[in-house]
């Protein structure tokens, strides 16, 4: 993991709303045939959209296709991608791989809700990297993340999990807690009040889910103290990365694995984002902290809907025996575990992780010295495919510092992007951008140029 911080005295311009309605404007100009789309969807989609966080400010982009590291929009645009469809595109568009691989079991058959030879292949070369033996599989990270919960209160028999407080792990209800809280209604930093993340989570639920900071063990011991008994476990993402990029405290999660383990209650690691992104056996292998279940999607199917869970002989022996139902019509679907297979073996070879990781130095150090030379005193942060800029003058170690970020520097940089071919995830603040193995100098090189641009504006 490396984070540099660029230092400089002065100020950020106070012209930002000024520079977002401008770059606004030129986004708007640039989409015609995106507006047209919005306005015909939103009269059969519910707003105009196949999810809520599909919708960019100030417009839905409509694409047509994807390429190697590039996509398309409607008004026929090319962007570099670094979107990555939220984390998924590790692979690109289109890899070869995966195009041969989907082409010849869509020919023989996609669906038949029995077993495949390659959930086989795919399950032991997780099970290779990541060091935990059994594995099943689903079609989103959220399913991933339930089955997850679910385990650790059946392996258990205790219904509190400790989720912390920014983390995003999917939109079932135990999760939905204290995603992004506003200040004044979370309460104190080190004893955070658990806030629904959306509307339709029963304050039941809510209340069984203890919510901590990141990179606070002492938080973690003081819920297990005052519940005795009553801690299935906790889920994590290791690396933060629905608050930014927020890296864990050397030792904090061996710190915290300990105390669960203590007290008999289980960590799950939400590798969603990080799995095979961040290193070929994600945070997992490169943090060298095993927890007792990872969940794995996203990057996973090279494109297609597929997620994963693995865990110990102890934790998934519950599956095999009955105990709990792990179960799905689509699970270990042969489309998806074709492209899965592909991705694993042929996609992400070392080889394509090493050109990765050289794109990810480049970048790292470009968008630095563009920071540097423009006096901003902001952070970058990259590990593996995934990086990003971290607008706050000091390195963040959890949901409170990240609050500190001024929202309007990520939407700005956002539009400076996209108007300039780069098409990022549209929630600056929040999310990274993501590296694919088929990106080259010249995209990193166009992302950078952007950077220098956009630092120009704001420094006005
Ligand atoms: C860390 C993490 N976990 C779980 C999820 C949920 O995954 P999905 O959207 O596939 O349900 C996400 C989605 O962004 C995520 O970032």
């Amino acid at each position: 993991m490396s984070v540099t911080s660029a230092t400089g005295p002065e100020l950020l311009d106070t012209g930002l709303d000024a520079r977002i309605a401008e770059q606004e404007a030129v986004f708007l100009r640039r989409q015609p045939r995106s507006a047209e789309l919005v306005a015909r969807a939103r009269r059969s989609l519910a707003g105009g959209a196949t999810s809520n966080w599909q919708i960019a400010q100030p417009q839905a982009v409509w694409l047509t296709h994807g390429a190697g590291s590039k996509i398309y929009d409607v008004d026929g645009t090319e962007y570099v991608d670094l979107h990555g469809g939220y984390g998924v595109s590790l692979v690109g568009h289109a890899h070869p791989a995966i195009v041969r691989a989907v082409g010849e079991r869509v020919a023989r058959g996609t669906h038949f809700a029995q077993p495949t030879e390659d959930a086989v292949v795919v399950a032991e070369e997780l099970a290779r990297r990541f060091g935990l033996p059994l594995w099943r599989f689903g079609n989103s990270g959220t399913e991933a993340t339930m089955d997850a919960v679910h385990l650790m209160r059946a392996a258990t028999g205790r219904d509190l999990v400790i989720k912390v407080e920014g983390c995003y792990h999917g939109h079932h209800d135990s999760v939905e807690v204290s995603i992004l809280p506003e200040a004044d209604e979370a309460g104190p930093a080190d004893r955070p009040i658990a806030v629904p993340g959306n509307t339709g989570i029963p304050q039941a639920v809510v209340d069984l889910v203890a919510v901590v900071g990141f990179n606070d063990a002492a938080a973690v011991a003081r819920v297990l103290d005052e519940n005795p008994g009553r801690v299935a476990g906790m889920i994590v993402e290791p690396v933060m990365m629905n608050a930014g990029i927020i890296p864990p405290d050397a030792g904090y999660l061996e710190a915290v694995r300990e105390l669960l383990h203590a007290h008999g209650a289980l960590l799950a690691f939400d590798e969603v984002k990080t799995g095979l992104t961040v290193s070929p056996g994600g945070a997992t292998a490169t943090l060298g902290v095993t927890p007792d279940i990872i969940c794995l999607a996203k990057a996973l199917g090279g494109g297609l809907p597929v997620s994963a869970i693995g865990g110990t002989a102890e934790v998934m022996g519950l599956i095999a025996d009955g105990t709990y139902e792990q179960v799905g019509t689509f699970n270990g679907n042969p489309l998806s575990m074709a492209a899965a297979r592909a991705t694993l073996l042929e996609a992400l070879t070392p080889e394509a992780y090493a050109h990765v990781e050289r794109l990810r130095g480049r970048m790292h150090e470009q968008v630095s010295r563009v920071l540097a030379d423009h006096d901003l005193p902001w952070h970058v942060v990259t590990i593996g495919a995934k990086g990003c800029v971290s607008f706050l003058d000091r390195p963040v170690r959890h949901l409170r510092d990240f609050h500190d970020v001024d929202e309007r520097l990520g939407h700005l940089h956002w539009l400076v992007q996209h108007n300039g071919g780069v098409f990022l995830p549209p929630w600056g603040k929040v999310e990274q951008w993501l590296l694919s193995v088929q990106h080259q100098e010249e995209d990193a090189d166009r992302f950078v140029a952007n950077v220098a641009t956009f630092a120009g504006l704001v420094k006005g």
